[in-house]
């Protein structure tokens, strides 16, 4: 049916008409806020290339998520910043590291408060690789141990789900049976299933002080330009291991992975609108060159047409704050 007929503006033409045929509505429920935790007393320091983020000491952690909790949020997702790195990342893994103390903190004050972490080692490692390094290869299958051990230590601290986000493969797995057999069946796994070797996690790595200190990370995260069936098969093996929800990373860039993904898997897909995604926005923003509410949400909308169930995102607790005036 064409024109003169059919007319697409007669679904335009009032908010109300416009509401009626909305497909996309965003809630706060979907937003993880993602956090980072640092050592010391009340250390509330800016991220330079992140406007908006701060690395927060234990004490100030609770104070913002009080704010996060007042503003409706349901998640966040913890990264730790340690005092000391070493060569196998001791600092993730350690009882009273410090995101198991964040989690712990959390867990306190706001115990429903669903409190992701992230299992890597590259914060941790002098290093800055995702695993144990030989020779100057990431070793996999040693570092599969390390990748069980923080994890569990999260779980055994107060953690609600784990993320996996270093791109080993079979990790999922090993975590999995890892927590089964520490008695934590009811524990999900989040899995960063479609990780790849991207530009945009700069800024991150200023935030979470977890630069590679030589080469990069394209031996085990995926070539941006590697085929659709990769993403796919990456996100089929971690539902295989056990993973209960599937991250694709990053998000703007990757809407047709994040559909694909969508289409392919059972389980929910959650997408991250990583660092550098947030950097352009809020660099812009802040030159007076676009309207940073309008560009955020209608970002979000289309993460959300795309497929994404939740999204991760630093622009999560005003999100909050504008569909709360709306
Ligand atoms: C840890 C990790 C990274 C991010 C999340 N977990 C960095 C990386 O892989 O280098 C990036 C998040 C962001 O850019 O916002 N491996």
């Amino acid at each position: 049916m064409y024109f003169p007929i059919s007319r697409l503006r007669r679904f335009r033409k009032s908010p109300q008409i416009r509401d009626l045929v909305k497909d996309v509505h965003l809630n706060v429920n979907d937003f993880i806020y993602p956090l980072f935790v640092i050592y010391g007393k009340n250390k509330r320091i800016p991220v330079p290339s992140m406007p908006g983020v701060f690395q927060l000491s234990i004490d100030n952690l609770a104070r913002e998520i009080e704010e996060v909790v007042k503003k409706g949020i349901k998640g966040v997702l913890l990264f730790g910043i340690p005092e000391t790195k070493d060569a196998v990342g001791t600092g993730a893994y350690l009882a009273d590291g410090i995101v198991q103390q964040g989690v712990w903190e959390i867990k306190k004050h706001f115990p429903e408060l669903i409190v992701i972490t992230d299992v890597c080692l590259c914060e941790y490692t002098d290093h800055g690789h995702c695993g144990v390094v030989e020779k100057g290869d990431v070793l996999n299958d040693p570092t599969l141990d390390l990748l069980t051990k923080t994890a569990l230590s999260h779980v055994q601290a107060g953690a609600d789900i784990v993320a996996p986000s270093d791109m080993m493969d079979g990790r999922v797995g090993a975590i999995r049976s890892a927590l089964d057999q520490a008695g934590h069946i009811d524990i999900p796994v989040m899995s960063y299933a479609v990780k790849y070797a991207s530009a945009f996690y700069g800024p991150f790595r200023e935030a979470a002080e977890s630069a590679p200190q030589y080469g990069d990370r394209k031996t085990y995260q995926m070539d941006p330009a590697a085929s659709v069936k990769q993403a796919l098969w990456e996100a089929a093996q971690d539902v295989e291991e056990g993973a209960d929800y599937i991250i694709v990373k990053p998000a703007m860039a990757y809407m047709d992975i994040i559909q694909a993904v969508k289409e392919e898997v059972l389980c929910p897909v959650v997408s991250y609108n990583v660092s550098g995604e947030y950097s352009m926005v809020k660099g812009a923003a802040q030159k007076g060159w676009i309207d940073e509410k309008s560009i955020v949400l209608e970002l979000m909308t289309g993460l959300k047409r795309a497929g994404s169930d939740l999204i991760i995102t630093y622009h999560a607790l005003d999100i909050a704050t504008w569909l709360k005036e709306a």
